[in-house]
């Protein structure tokens, strides 16, 4: 099991430390090798997405990424900051599903800003497309047009999908509702854009191979005031690039934390890349604040649906709960009464429970 490991920049490199202590702890017979991405790769190569990375990332059988990105490099021209990194990888491995998780977990229904009746035992899954839509349409650009107002600046980018990128995200979405509880809901905008008229066709043509999924559509301004108002009406949602990207954080912050929230993004054989939802968190980087779980969670997803070590998977996630219940808190989802400890004691906790 070869294992590229990309801690990244901000927080990545300390709670990746403790997801591979949690892997090791496993005693499976892992290979891990490190390289650079994002800024920490700009600084050293000029390159957010060296080659060298490139290399190992398509020769290991996953990849398990820390978080990439910090204001030091928000100055660079676009094609040299780390953001795009993550979107060369994510190209490279041909990457177009990611799935991600919001659950509650019960112990932390205070942490949450809803209230909660609105939230406890809420367990979504959502699946974004990740390798098309606005993010990679061309063309795209800043350039001086005569727009009627004399010569100015215009901004702007392309919503463009594929029938074949659509049904092979569709597919699976509706394969991960059968797993669970058989409900999909397709978020799209086709009242005002073609792109996602071509999504909902497509989606609702699929129906007729997925009789024991029960579907349903929804514009996605509505989605975005049905998380917050009924979260629990959904089991699997499945939407664009750029409108999972909202929701996908959006569903988050029902959890309490995005510090809780791994994330997998496979290519069609179930290779795939593993990181938290959370970004580099510079804010908090480097002072032993970070929570690690979303990562060690992340590394759980890799053993699931990479290795197909689900009990290596439970082992993980049980351990999570433990120390959970155990009272052990860091900063970000913490509470009066709660045991506050740093990123390497979150770490210590997950080890000593596992
Ligand atoms: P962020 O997710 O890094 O941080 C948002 C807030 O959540 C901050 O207050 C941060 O302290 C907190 N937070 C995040 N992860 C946490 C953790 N594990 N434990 C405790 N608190 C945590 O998002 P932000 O601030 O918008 O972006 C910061 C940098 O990260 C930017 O350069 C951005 O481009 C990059 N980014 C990278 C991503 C990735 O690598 N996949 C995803 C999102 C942002
Ligand atoms: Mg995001």
């Amino acid at each position: 099991m070869k294992i590229c490991v990309l801690p990244g920049d901000g927080i990545g490199p300390e709670i990746m430390a403790q997801a591979l202590r949690v892997l090791r702890a496993l005693d499976l017979d892992f290979s891990f090798e490190e390289a650079l991405l994002g800024g920490c790769a700009v600084d050293a190569t000029g390159d957010p997405f060296p080659e060298a990375t490139r290399r190992l990332a398509l020769e290991s059988d996953a990849v398990l990424l820390g978080a990439v990105g910090g204001p030091q490099w928000d100055t660079l021209p676009r094609e040299q900051r780390p953001e795009r990194g993550l979107l060369g990888i994510r190209k490279t491995l041909g990457l177009f599903a990611n799935l991600r998780p919001a659950i509650l977990y019960p112990e932390l229904a205070n942490a949450s800003t809803l209230k909660p009746e609105v939230v406890a035992g809420l367990d979504i899954l959502i699946v974004r497309e990740l390798t098309g839509d606005i993010y990679f349409g061309q063309p795209r650009g800043i350039e001086l047009r005569d727009t009627g107002n004399g010569n100015e600046r215009v901004g702007y980018n392309t919503m463009i999908y594929s029938e074949s990128e659509i049904r092979r995200i569709a597919k699976v979405a509706y394969e991960a509702a059968q797993k669970r509880n058989g409900r999909l809901c397709s978020v799209d905008k086709m009242n005002v854009l073609e792109c996602t008229q071509l999504w909902r066709d497509i989606v609702s043509d699929m129906a007729r191979d997925y009789p024991d999924v029960q579907l349903s559509h929804m514009l996605v301004d509505n989605a975005a005031m049905q998380l917050v108002r009924n979260p629990k009406q959904f089991d699997v949602m499945v939407t664009g690039n750029m409108f999972g990207d909202i929701l996908s954080d959006e569903a988050s912050m029902l959890t309490g934390s995005i510090g809780m929230l791994p994330s997998a993004s496979l290519d069609a054989n179930n290779k795939g890349l593993y990181e938290p939802s959370h970004g580099s968190a510079p804010d908090i980087a480097g002072q032993d604040k970070a929570n690690p779980l979303a990562t060690i969670l992340s590394a759980a997803m890799m053993l699931r649906y990479t290795f197909a070590q689900e009990d290596a998977a439970q082992r993980i996630e049980n351990a999570v709960k433990t120390v959970l219940a155990q009272g052990y808190r860091t900063g970000d989802i913490y509470e009066p009464g709660t045991t506050l400890v740093g990123t390497r004691g979150m770490g210590d906790a997950v080890l000593a429970a596992l």
